[in-house]
């Protein structure tokens, strides 16, 4: 049945590459939000290029428009209507076609809104109608009217769409779609579904044939990645096992797990792989015992740095990065004093932090004492401040290191010098030729900065 369908995706690109013959139009994509939104739009990137569009990088030059939504918090909904407003005058100017999809899209008060102030969009598809975008597409193209193709269901699987991806060198595989986890604070379950895994044979398929094209890194994503369940007990740890015995492939990495469901097994398989990337991942939100219960984290402070520690014990050499929230309803001063003890413990490499944003239907947001906005900067300042100080500590450490990177390409500021990460996530520059773009090389750390280091090729 799914099958069919995508078979009879694949004939509506047919007609609209027909409809668009002869002539030479543009799109142009904008993607919020996070890795999985970047792959999703690849997809429809990829979709898009076989109906006869290219890409271009400039609004104003497009004949169809494309938001790739995200609404895990509040500036990232604030983003999409300034966006759509700048998409109106260009859709006024020469009739460009406006598509919004994504996340966004799944909550009812956000389409009230566009179809009371921005109704003159011409398509929105939601999370679960992502592979529909070319039906959605050609009946606008011939009928002139517009679409708004949302449903609320737990959500399937579609294999097999086209797909036009951003890098040569990584690639992004999603290996299973929504979750289950209900986090107080967080939106995601409402606008992405159940949990739901790929087979096995698809995914390994696609790492095979992404290794055949070149690519050389890839990141297995999932809302929460280590829950994956390929049936008859094949496991996280048995497609990380999987996944490395590729040729060809020489980094894995793999976003997000839950710390939950950090089971043993997977440390056993990051420890005999040494594809896999030495930095992990593992979301904190809290170092508070109670706040962590009132976000249905299910760990507490103490099982947190168990598990590092454990973690840290059979693999040395391992480094982890973390989300933090700041400024959780409820949270006191000793609550957000928990979590600057953790950061110290653990002694992060990267950590992402996050201003608590009010999400609408979630349990938090009906919590009634929430912090006050000067209280929550405050933290988030004091947070920032102690992450930076280590993260200029943990650089130093490196210099005089011979660290072995893939180079990934020109440096974006600097194009006579190339950019490369090792397998801590480090980004290191150094002065080399193009022909190693691509490859595995070694480089010797010569000095540090916050953002970068410095290397030469040794
Ligand atoms: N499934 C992943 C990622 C979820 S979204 C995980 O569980 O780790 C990425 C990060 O956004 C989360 O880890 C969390 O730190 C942050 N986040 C989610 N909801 C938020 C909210 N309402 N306000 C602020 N940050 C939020
Ligand atoms: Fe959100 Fe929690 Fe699911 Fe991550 S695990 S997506 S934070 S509900
Ligand atoms: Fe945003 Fe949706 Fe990802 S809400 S963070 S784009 S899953």
């Amino acid at each position: 049945m799914e099958n069919y369908e995508i078979e009879k995706q694949k004939e509506y690109i047919k007609k609209i590459k027909k409809i668009n013959e002869g002539k030479t139009l543009f799109y142009y994509i904008l993607t919020m939000g996070c890795q999985l939104n970047e792959n999703d739009s690849e997809k429809l990137c990829g979709m898009l290029e076989e109906m006869g569009y290219k890409k271009c990088e400039n609004m104003q030059n497009a004949d169809l428009i494309l938001f790739n939504t995200c609404c895990i918090r509040e500036n990232a909904e604030d983003k999409l209507f300034g966006k759509v407003g700048e998409a109106k005058k260009v859709k006024e100017e020469n009739g460009a076609i406006i598509a919004i999809g994504g996340c966004m899209m799944q909550e009812k008060h956000i389409l009230e809104k566009l179809n009371k102030s921005y109704s003159f969009y011409d398509v929105i598809f939601g999370t679960h109608t992502l592979h529909k975008f070319p039906e959605d597409l050609y009946k606008v193209l011939e009928k002139k009217n517009k679409i708004q193709d949302i449903i609320d269901i737990d959500g399937e699987i579609y294999e097999g769409l086209p797909i036009k991806r951003n890098d040569k060198t990584k690639a992004s595989v999603t290996i299973m779609y929504g979750c289950n986890n209900y986090c107080s604070y967080c939106i995601v379950p409402y606008v992405r579904g159940r949990e739901r895994s790929r087979k096995k044979e698809d995914i390994l398929n696609e790492i095979k044939t992404l290794a055949e094209e070149g690519y050389k890194e890839i990141t297995l994503l999932g809302q929460n990645v280590n829950s994956y369940d390929g049936g008859e007990n094949y496991k996280f740890a048995n497609l990380l096992e999987d996944v490395c015995k590729i040729k060809k492939i020489e980094i894995v990495k793999f976003l997000s797990p839950h710390p939950k469901d950090f089971t043993d097994d997977v440390i056993e398989a990051i420890k005999n792989n040494k594809k896999i990337s030495r930095i992990i991942h593992l979301p904190l939100q809290s170092g508070s015992t109670n706040v962590l219960k009132k976000m249905n984290r299910k760990y507490t402070k103490e099982q947190y740095l168990e598990l590092a520690k454990k973690i840290k014990e059979k693999i040395p050499e391992v480094v982890f990065s973390t989300d933090i929230i700041v400024g959780f309803p409820e949270e006191e001063e000793k609550d957000f004093e928990d979590t600057l003890d953790v950061v110290k413990k653990v002694n992060f490499e990267q950590v992402y932090m996050f201003i608590y944003s009010r999400r609408v239907g979630t349990l938090a947001d009906k919590m009634e004492k929430q912090i006050p906005e000067e209280i929550k900067h405050e933290r988030f300042n004091r947070l920032k401040e102690l992450v930076e100080k280590q993260i200029e500590q943990n650089n130093q450490k490196y210099i005089g290191t011979i660290q072995e990177v893939l180079v990934e390409g020109k440096s974006k500021n600097n194009d006579q010098m190339l950019t490369a990460r090792t397998n801590t996530n480090k980004v290191v520059i150094f002065e080399g030729k193009e022909e190693l773009i691509n490859k595995m090389i070694k480089v010797k750390i010569i000095e540090d900065g916050l953002w970068y280091l410095k290397g030469e090729v040794s």
